[in-house]
C-alpha cells in the first residue's frame, strides 16, 4: 500500500515529521513538497533538524498569486499521481498546498485524507478558511483534532469517516520539547532570562498586506516597555520595508530574528511571559505551555483556547493589544488538551483499517 503525503509550508513540515514516522511503520510513503515555502529557514532546516525523509518530488512552485499558485501546484501533482498511483493521499491543515493536493487527488478519484479537518474560524475573508471548507468537502477520511471540529463538520452535513484523533502538533511538542531543552541555545544567544520577554509573530495576509494593520501592530509593540522577540516571516519582512516601518522597528525594544528552528521556537514559547501571534499553531502551543496568548486576529479556529480564557482576540487593534499586554493574566483550568500525544498513531491505524477494507 502506498501513501502520498503533500506538504509545502513550514507548519506542514512539522506535522509531517510526526505522522511520517507512523505511516512508514506500515506503508510505503511518497512525499511531495509543493515548494510553496522555499527559503532555507522556512523549509530545508525543518527536514534537516526534524529528520523528515527527503521529499521524493519538489514542484518548486514558489510564491505567486493565490489562484495561480494553487493551479500550478495541482497540475504539477497530477502527473506525479498518475505515475505513482498512490492508494491514499494525505493533506495537512489549511494552506494553498493543502487545497491543491486535495483537488489533484479528487480529480483522479484517489482516496483523500485530511489531517486537521473540521477547523473553522467562520471568517471566509481568510484564504485558509476557504481552503479548509473546500478540502473537507472532497475528503474521504477526515481527521479532526477536537470535538468542536467534529461538530463543525456535522453542521455542514459531513458525518461519514469523521474521526476525532487529537492533534498531531501536540504529538510533536511532546516528542520535541525535551530535545529542544537540551539542544537549543536561543535564550543565551538573545541574552534573555526566562519569563522576562514577550514573543510576537505576525505573517497573515490580513495583517501584513494592509498598511494600517501592520502599522497598528508594530506601533503597539514599540510603544511598550518590554523586550519583545520578533522572528520575522519573509512576507512580513517584505511589507515592513515597503511601509517604511523597518527602521522604526530596528531602533526599538523589538529583538528581530530570522525565522527560527522549531526547537528554538518551542523554547522561546515556553519561557515567554506572553505570546502575541496570528499563527494558528502558536495559539495551540501557547495553550499547551500555559502561556497567555494574545491573538492578532478577530477570529480563531482554535476556539477552545479562547473559551477557556487562555487566548484573547485583539485583532490589529492597538488599544486592545496594549490592554491585553498589561491586563490579560489568565489562570483558569484548561478543558481541551488536543489529544494525548497519540494523534499520529491513531491516524495511521485508521488509515490501515480503511485501506484494508477498501
Ligand atoms: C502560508 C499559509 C498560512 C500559513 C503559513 C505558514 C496559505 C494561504 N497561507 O502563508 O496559512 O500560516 O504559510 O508560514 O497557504 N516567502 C519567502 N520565502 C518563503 C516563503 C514565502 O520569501 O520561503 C514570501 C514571499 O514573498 C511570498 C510570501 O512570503 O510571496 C507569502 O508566502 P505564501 O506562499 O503566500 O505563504 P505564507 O504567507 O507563508
Amino acid at each position: 500500500m502506498k501513501i502520498l503525503s503533500v506538504v509545502g509550508t513550514r507548519p506542514q513540515f512539522i506535522k509531517l515529521a510526526v505522522l511520517s514516522r507512523e505511516i512508514r511503520k506500515r506503508f510505503d510513503e511518497v512525499i511531495v513538497h509543493t515548494g510553496q515555502h522555499y527559503d532555507y529557514d522556512m523549509s530545508r532546516i525543518f527536514f534537516k533538524n526534524m529528520e523528515i525523509p527527503e521529499p521524493d518530488y519538489n514542484l518548486g512552485v514558489g510564491s505567486a498569486e493565490r489562484d495561480k499558485q494553487i493551479k500550478k501546484m495541482a497540475e504539477g501533482m497530477e502527473k506525479i499521481f498518475m505515475d505513482e498511483k498512490p492508494d491514499l493521499v494525505v493533506v495537512f491543515g489549511d494552506t494553498n498546498s493543502t487545497l491543491a493536493g486535495a483537488m489533484a487527488a479528487s480529480k483522479f478519484g484517489i482516496q483523500l485524507a485530511h489531517v486537521e479537518a473540521g477547523m473553522r474560524s467562520f471568517d471566509k475573508t481568510m484564504p485558509e478558511e476557504v481552503n479548509r471548507i473546500k478540502t473537507d468537502k472532497i475528503s474521504d477520511i477526515l481527521f479532526c483534532p477536537t470535538g468542536i471540529a467534529v461538530k463543525n463538520l456535522k453542521k455542514e452535513g459531513i458525518i461519514k469517516n469523521v474521526f476525532k484523533v487529537g492533534d498531531v502538533m501536540i504529538d510533536s511538542i511532546k516528542l520535541n520539547i525535551g530535545i529542544a531543552e537540551k539542544n537549543s541555545r536561543i535564550l543565551g544567544q538573545l541574552k534573555l532570562k526566562k519569563k522576562s520577554y514577550l514573543l510576537a509573530t505576525a505573517h497573515r495576509a490580513g495583517n501584513t498586506d494592509t498598511k494600517a494593520n501592520l502599522s497598528n501592530i508594530m506601533d503597539a509593540l514599540i510603544s511598550i516597555n518590554e523586550k519583545i522577540v520578533f522572528p520575522v516571516h519573509p512576507r512580513t519582512a517584505k511589507y515592513l520595508k515597503l511601509y517604511n516601518l523597518d527602521k522604526k522597528v530596528k531602533n526599538s525594544n523589538i529583538i528581530e530574528t530570522k525565522p527560527l528552528s522549531y526547537a528554538d521556537m518551542l523554547i522561546l514559547e515556553k519561557n515567554a511571559k506572553k505570546i502575541l501571534t496570528d499563527s494558528g499553531g502558536m495559539q495551540k502551543e501557547a495553550y499547551f505551555f500555559k502561556v497567555p496568548c494574545i491573538t492578532l486576529r478577530d477570529s480563531t479556529e482554535w476556539t477552545e483556547t479562547v473559551n477557556d480564557g487562555w487566548n484573547i482576540l485583539a485583532g490589529a487593534n492597538k488599544p486592545k493589544i496594549l490592554d491585553a499586554i498589561k491586563n490579560f493574566n489568565p489562570k483558569g483550568k484548561q478543558s481541551e488538551h488536543y489529544g494525548d500525544g497519540n494523534a499520529s498513531r491513531n491516524i495511521a491505524s485508521i488509515i490501515n483499517k480503511a485501506l484494508i477494507s477498501s
